[in-house]
C-alpha cells in the first residue's frame, strides 16, 4: 500500500534528508587516499547524533554500522573497514537517518583522487540516469516510466542496471511501497501521485548486470568483478512534479 504524505509530513521528510545530504557532503571531501571507511563510518554517525538524528542502517535487519561503503566491484551494502582507499578507487556511500519520525535515504559515489576514464564514465552516467528517472517523477506518470527512464540512460552508454534491487518508498518506514525497479518498459505500474515520496536509486555495473552477496550476508559485488557506481535521492512528487529532498538546501 502507497501512503501518501501531506505538505507537513514532505516537511518533516525533507528535514531528515538534509540532515543525510549535509552528512554526504562531509564525507565526500573526506574521501581521499590514505582515509579508510570504518573512519567515514565514524564521523557520519558522530555527525548524525550531533544532530539528533539516528543513523538508520545500524541495526536495520541486523546491518553492523551506520555507513554502506561500497569499493569498485562492491556494488551496495559494503561493510566499512581498516583498508586505507587508494588513489584510482571508487567509493559509494549510501546512509540514511531517522529525525522526527521520519526517514531520509540518499547515496553517492566519489572518486578517489585520480580515477580511470571509465570510472568517471560510470559514474557520470549512473548520476545522470538517477536524474533522468527523477524527472519521470510526475503526477500522470506511472511508476515504470522512472524505471525505464533509468535504464535507456544508462544501457544507452554502454552499461547495465542491476536488477537485484529496488528503489522504494520512504516516510515512517524506510522502505514503503512502492519497490521501484531500475529496469523495464515504459507506462505500466501504479500511476504517481502528488504526496508519494520515494527514493530512487540506480546501481549501475560496467559489466553485465549480475551480482553476488557474500558470506557476510550483505557486501554484494558484480559477479564479473567490473566497477559498480550508485546514487540515491528521495524525491517528492508534487503537482509541480519532483522535488529531491536530499540535498542540502532541501530541494528549495
Ligand atoms: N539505500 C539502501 C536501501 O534503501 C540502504 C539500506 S542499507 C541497510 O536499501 F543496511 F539498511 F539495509
Ligand atoms: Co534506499
Amino acid at each position: 500500500m502507497v501512503i501518501l504524505k501531506s505538505p507537513s509530513e514532505i516537511e518533516k521528510i525533507r528535514r531528515s534528508n538534509v540532515i543525510v545530504a549535509e552528512i554526504l557532503e562531509v564525507l565526500r571531501q573526506k574521501t581521499e587516499p590514505g582515509t579508510d571507511t570504518l573512519t567515514l563510518d565514524k564521523i557520519a554517525e558522530e555527525l548524525a547524533l550531533s544532530k539528533k538524528a539516528k543513523p538508520a542502517f545500524k541495526g536495520y535487519r541486523g546491518y553492523p554500522y551506520s555507513l554502506c561503503a561500497s569499493v569498485n566491484q562492491q556494488v551496495v551494502h559494503g561493510f566499512p573497514t581498516k583498508r586505507p582507499l587508494e588513489e584510482g578507487d571508487i567509493l559509494s556511500m549510501d546512509f540514511g537517518v531517522l529525525y522526527r519520525g521520519y526517514y531520509g535515504d540518499s547515496a553517492i559515489t566519489v572518486p578517489v583522487g585520480k580515477v580511470s576514464e571509465v570510472a568517471q564514465r560510470l559514474m557520470k552516467t549512473t548520476e545522470a540516469a538517477l536524474f533522468s528517472g527523477i524527472e519521470q517523477a510526475t503526477p500522470e506518470k506511472r511508476l515504470s516510466d522512472i524505471s525505464h527512464a533509468i535504464q535507456s540512460r544508462a544501457e544507452n552508454d554502454g552499461f547495465s542496471v542491476v536488477r537485484r534491487f529496488v528503489g522504494h518508498g520512504i516516510g515512517k518506514a524506510l522502505h514503503e511501497d512502492p519497490q521501484i525497479p531500475n529496469y523495464g518498459q515504459p507506462g505500466v505500474g501504479i500511476r504517481l501521485k502528488p504526496g508519494m515520496v520515494v527514493a530512487i536509486e540506480p546501481m549501475v555495473n560496467a559489466g553485465g548486470y549480475e551480482v553476488k552477496t557474500l558470506e557476510d550476508g550483505w557486501t554484494t559485488v558484480t559477479q564479473d568483478g567490473s566497477l559498480s557506481a550508485h546514487f540515491e535521492h528521495t524525491v517528492a512528487i508534487t503537482e509541480d512534479g519532483p522535488v529531491i529532498l536530499s540535498t542540502t538546501d532541501g530541494g528549495a
